[in-house]
């Protein structure tokens, strides 16, 4: 038995991860496992509640849970609160009471999307990338924040065994994959960065002298990522850095809306799993929003946290059928709405599993 939480969260959030636990109770049906859904409140939908976006019910939950699945937060309802009481509050803590350090978001093009691309079809045909955002340091949590004396501040800092961990968690993915790590920094400007740097090559050198091991500034990355994106295979990175260049990837492969992603500590606590994109209030309710990216974020779910690689390449196997058989929604051009995909893709999971 597994234990999953259900983070539904905002905007068109409940109407995407409904479409993911049909997918999981189809895996239940055809295999000898059971989940066991628990919910609870995060981002607006907690504050509304609870008056705080990441509530103890919610921290208690995590502690009883094998995984976690979250859809999306926030919404234009909740964006003058003060820092502290917005939904993304309860995001970033929720990585952090997890200790979800690494955040793996992979960028795969489909062929037969290749045309959605905003870029050319030869410079995008065949990508396949991961990011590796560093995800409970850097800018996002650095001390001191917010007013100090006349002026705000944010602090970029890293730890030796901040960057030692990460670097380690992406160059054991990349030796599973090309054996090709790219650090991306700015170390040409920021102290953080010559240490990054410095850590990162020696976390290479010592234990793993198989990989191929390069550094780019953040800005060139940007240009490279659309200049030539094949270039790239395992990127590792700061947590402002893989938040801008994740985003900068989903557009490589046509929509933002098919881009998972995984959150992993160093397994004493369950990971969490969510789509890259957000909570997209103006489609929410209205039954258009892309599932796919929520589907992947599950299959990445059985794959990382239970070990059922088979099902979780038989999701993709299924996502990548339909979108051959030329079924979108609004996002790519089509007019299938969410609960169709999401029906599409389990006929086609049933159909293999
Ligand atoms: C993401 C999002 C979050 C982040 C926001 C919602 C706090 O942009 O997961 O990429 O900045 O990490
Ligand atoms: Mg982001």
């Amino acid at each position: 038995m597994k234990k999953i939480l259900i983070l539904k969260g905002d905007g068109i959030g409940p109407e995407i991860i409904k479409e993911a636990i049909k997918v999981l109770e189809i895996i239940e049906k055809k295999n000898n496992i059971k989940f066991e859904f628990h919910e609870a409140l995060i981002g607006g939908q907690a504050i509304d509640k609870y008056n705080d976006p990441l509530p103890q019910e919610t921290i208690e939950k995590l502690k009883i849970v094998d995984a976690v699945l979250l859809s999306a937060i926030g919404g234009p309802k909740w964006e003058n609160l003060p820092q502290d009481k917005k939904p993304e509050k309860g995001l970033l803590r929720l990585r952090k009471e997890l200790n979800a350090f690494a955040n793996l978001r992979p960028a795969k093009v489909f062929s037969c999307l290749a045309e959605a691309s905003t870029l050319k079809k030869e410079i995008i045909d065949g990508i396949d990338l991961m990011i590796v955002r560093e995800l409970t340091g850097g800018i996002y949590f650095g001390m001191p924040r917010g007013k100090v004396n006349d002026s705000y501040v944010n602090t970029a800092s890293y730890s030796e065994e901040e960057i030692r961990r990460i670097v380690k968690c992406a160059a054991q993915i990349a030796m599973k994959r090309k054996k090709k790590l790219c650090s991306v920094d700015k170390a040409n400007v920021l102290e953080v960065s010559q240490f990054w740097r410095e850590i990162t090559i020696d976390t290479i050198n010592k234990d793993f002298p198989e990989i191929e091991l390069s550094h780019m500034y953040v800005d060139n990355c940007a240009m490279q990522l659309i200049r030539n994106p094949k270039q790239f295979d395992t990127i590792v990175t700061s947590n402002l850095f893989g938040d801008i260049l994740s985003d900068e990837a989903s557009m490589l492969t046509g929509s933002i809306g098919l881009l998972a992603s995984a959150s992993i500590g160093d397994g004493s606590k369950p990971a969490l799993f969510e789509p890259i994109h957000g909570s997209a209030p103006d489609i929410a309710g209205q039954n258009k929003a892309n599932p796919i990216a929520m589907i992947l974020s599950t299959a990445m779910m059985l794959d990382y946290s239970f070990n059922m690689n088979k099902e979780a390449l038989i999701i993709s196997n299924a996502v990548e059928t339909i979108l051959n058989n030329g079924y979108r929604t609004a996002d790519l051009g089509g007019e299938l709405k969410t609960s169709e995909i999401g029906d599409l893709i389990c006929q086609e999971i049933e159909r293999n599993l």
